[in-house]
């Protein structure tokens, strides 16, 4: 927190704390080369103190009228945000340039019905007009501005009195107070605690959209994770044409629910049984890949993971991994070495989850280590199975969270068996029908079960 007003401090960009003096490295985040120089506004005395309000009993804050959520219309977005958005929130919408947060928002209008006021400095009010057009969000409540210095959203607050602020992007607004440039450092950070207040002092939902860069943190939206209430993420890549939204922070809801879109010229389609699309293009006869049903917040999503083992021909063997933690894989690969003696360190090893998906869940292990052997022999798996279980050091199949959903998933979509940890599977009751839920206990039986 910056204390002394008017007092140059340093701030990192990274992390958003700042210092009296200068360091090539930030103390609290450890990340190089992200102080900068920040002189803090000086506040008009009237604002410097303003008399204590009289703090306000439990019950009392209690009986208030309870808020009710703005449901954006897409079923997606509202359970990411656990709901809706909340009013007087702040929320924080990043992702990659062209990934499609403009369009997101855009879309969100018409189902939260009431005033909203967007500020588009991106684009001029007759671009974000015909892409309205496009998109056919057709709407009295949407009210458009070029707006991008504070004070002048201040106003269009005023005369718009809206429910929802869309600003696109934090970036390009700027506040007065601070003589430095719109997206720097410092006006990033000024500018976001004033929308702040703005938002908490009339009840308005704020959404901030941030464009962040493929090479990370460089004086972005990063900075206002720690602002706002809710963090949410749209991923996705250029080869691909699905979206995922991520909250990763959430004070009013969930933080590991993902809504998942696809772009299309109409605008960001909400997919609603994600698993048959990233299973579409997959080949049954193949060795090397293998089914999992991974959960994303309260919705099981069966993912595709593939490998790919070749001899090194020369020097180092190359070990590339998309998807997956990259340690997790090396630890994966010493366990095939030293539990079921399949020599690795020779072997070129690569592995991918398909159609740009990523998963920290370690339940994940099985199907990689299974995908790994049947690429390493050559074979392909059962082509109705799929496989979950975490794996250990010393080659046990440790059991994993929510298996019923999982296995749930995977009987929707026409899989007929599923390898699983035996404790896991012993709890499952009653036993699903059509479906035969194979234990396993270690790695070595699970391949005995498989090949
Ligand atoms: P945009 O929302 O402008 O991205 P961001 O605000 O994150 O920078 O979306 C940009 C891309 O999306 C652009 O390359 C075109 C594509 N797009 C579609 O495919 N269909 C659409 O309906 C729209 C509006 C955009
Ligand atoms: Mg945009």
């Amino acid at each position: 927190m910056v204390k002394a007003k008017g007092k140059t401090v340093f701030l990192c960009s990274a992390c958003g704390e700042d210092f009296p003096k200068w360091y090539g490295q930030c103390p609290a985040c450890h990340e190089w080369g992200t102080l900068s120089e920040f002189t803090p506004p000086r506040r008009s005395g009237s604002r410097r103190h303003t008399k204590a309000q009289p703090a306000i009993g439990l019950q009392e804050v209690l009986q208030r009228t309870p808020h009710t959520r703005l449901s954006t219309g897409m079923g997606e977005v509202d359970r990411v945000l656990g709901g809706g958005i909340l009013p007087g929130s702040m929320i924080l919408l990043g992702g990659n340039p062209g990934v499609g947060k403009s369009t997101l928002a855009l879309q969100m209008v018409p189902g939260v019905g009431q005033a909203t006021l967007y500020v588009s400095a991106e684009e001029s009010e007759d671009q974000v007009a015909m892409r309205a057009r496009r998109l056919g969000v057709n709407t009295h409540a949407l009210h458009l501005s070029g707006e991008n210095s504070l004070a002048a959203i201040r106003d269009q607050i005023s005369l718009v009195k809206p429910s929802l602020v869309i600003i696109d992007s934090i970036q390009t607004v700027f506040s007065d107070e601070i003589d430095a440039l719109p997206g720097s450092v410092s006006q990033i950070r000024e500018t976001g605690q004033q929308l702040l207040q703005l938002s908490k002092q009339h009840d308005i939902a704020v959404l901030v959209i941030g464009h962040v860069t493929k090479e990370g943190v460089i004086a972005g939206p990063k900075m206002l994770e720690h602002m706002v209430d809710t963090v949410l993420y749209l991923e996705g890549e250029d080869r691909y044409d699905h979206r995922i939204l991520r909250a990763t922070k959430n004070r009013f809801g969930p933080t590991n629910e993902v809504g998942i879109f696809r772009m299309e010229p109409e605008g960001l389609q909400e997919i609603k049984n994600p698993s048959e699309m990233f299973l579409a293009e997959r080949v049954e006869t193949a060795a090397g890949t293998a089914i999992f049903p991974s959960l994303e917040g309260t919705r099981p999503i069966l993912v595709e993971v593939q490998a790919l083992v070749s001899n090194a021909n020369f020097g180092t063997p190359q070990r590339n991994v998309n998807g997956i933690d990259y340690r997790r894989l090396a630890m994966l690969l010493a366990v095939l070495e030293k539990r079921l003696g399949l020599p690795m360190g020779t072997r070129d090893v690569f592995v991918n989850l398909v159609g740009g998906l990523r998963i920290n869940d370690p339940a994940v292990d099985l199907a990689v280590i299974c995908a790994l052997v049947s690429s390493t022999r050559n074979k392909a798996l059962p082509t109705e199975a799929v496989l979950i279980g975490e794996v250990g050091l010393a080659g046990e199949v440790r059991s994993v969270g929510r298996l019923r959903e999982r296995v749930q998933e995977a009987k929707a979509l026409g899989f007929k068996q599923v390898i699983a940890p035996t404790l896991n599977i012993n709890k499952v009751k009653p036993k699903p029908r059509g479906l035969t839920l194979t234990p396993v206990k270690t790695v070595q039986e699970a391949i005995q079960v498989l090949f």
